[in-house]
């Protein structure tokens, strides 16, 4: 008899903890990846700014990692993708398109477009001012277009960006606000397609 009501009791316990974890966790979350390259540290910078402007949306997760260090789960599990590269040579590093090509050699994207519906962006940073920025982040946008993403800009017209050579200081606070602002963005059109579904 005594037994019975210590399991009841136990059982009780373990029912009532677990309830109360769940009604602590938020309901929904959105996870952001933000994934980089960067050798001398100003893509680097502008991440760093991303992850703020993804921050400053209530309710976010955001993952940053270098390129090469992210996994099949890290990229699966998240809602959006945010990636940064340098331009080399007026276009995304051999870094930043390897990542893309692990998509489908490492990861399997295909045939199910296991990317379909998430939220893509991108940033660059290059020495000069008109060095290929752009470019760079439209052929970054471009991959995720060629996987289904959902493409948005912020920042700036194709994404955030930063000139870092000659007389600029590297990356300046106003590249930073347009790092956060591209963040920001982009965690809330997340928000915004996982209320849709
Ligand atoms: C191999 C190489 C090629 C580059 N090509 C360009 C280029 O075509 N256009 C440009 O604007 N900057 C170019 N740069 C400059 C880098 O894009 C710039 O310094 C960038 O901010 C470096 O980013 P990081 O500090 O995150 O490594 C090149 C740099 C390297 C090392």
């Amino acid at each position: 008899m005594k037994l019975s009501i210590a399991i009841v009791f136990v059982a009780m316990v373990v029912w009532i903890a677990a309830n109360s974890v769940q009604a602590s966790e938020p309901q929904t979350q959105v996870k952001v990846l933000v994934a980089y390259h960067s050798v001398t540290g100003n893509t680097e910078k502008m991440a760093q700014g991303v992850v703020d402007g993804v921050k400053s949306t209530p309710e976010t997760v955001v993952l940053l990692k270098r390129v090469q260090d992210v996994s099949a789960e890290d990229l699966f599990s998240c809602d959006a993708v945010v990636v940064g590269s340098p331009v080399y040579w007026s276009n995304m590093t051999g870094e930043v398109k390897t990542f893309f090509d692990n998509w489908q050699l490492k990861f399997g994207v295909f045939p199910q477009f296991k990317m379909r519906d998430k939220v893509g962006a991108a940033f660059a940073t290059g020495g000069q001012v008109a060095g290929g920025k752009e470019i760079t982040i439209l052929s970054i946008l471009a991959a995720m277009l060629g996987n289904q993403m959902i493409v948005v800009s912020g920042g700036g017209a194709f994404g955030a960006s930063a000139t870092t050579e000659g007389d600029s200081p590297g990356v300046d606070g106003k590249e930073l606000e347009a790092a956060r602002d591209l963040g920001k963005r982009v965690a809330e059109v997340a928000w915004i397609v996982k209320k849709g579904k």
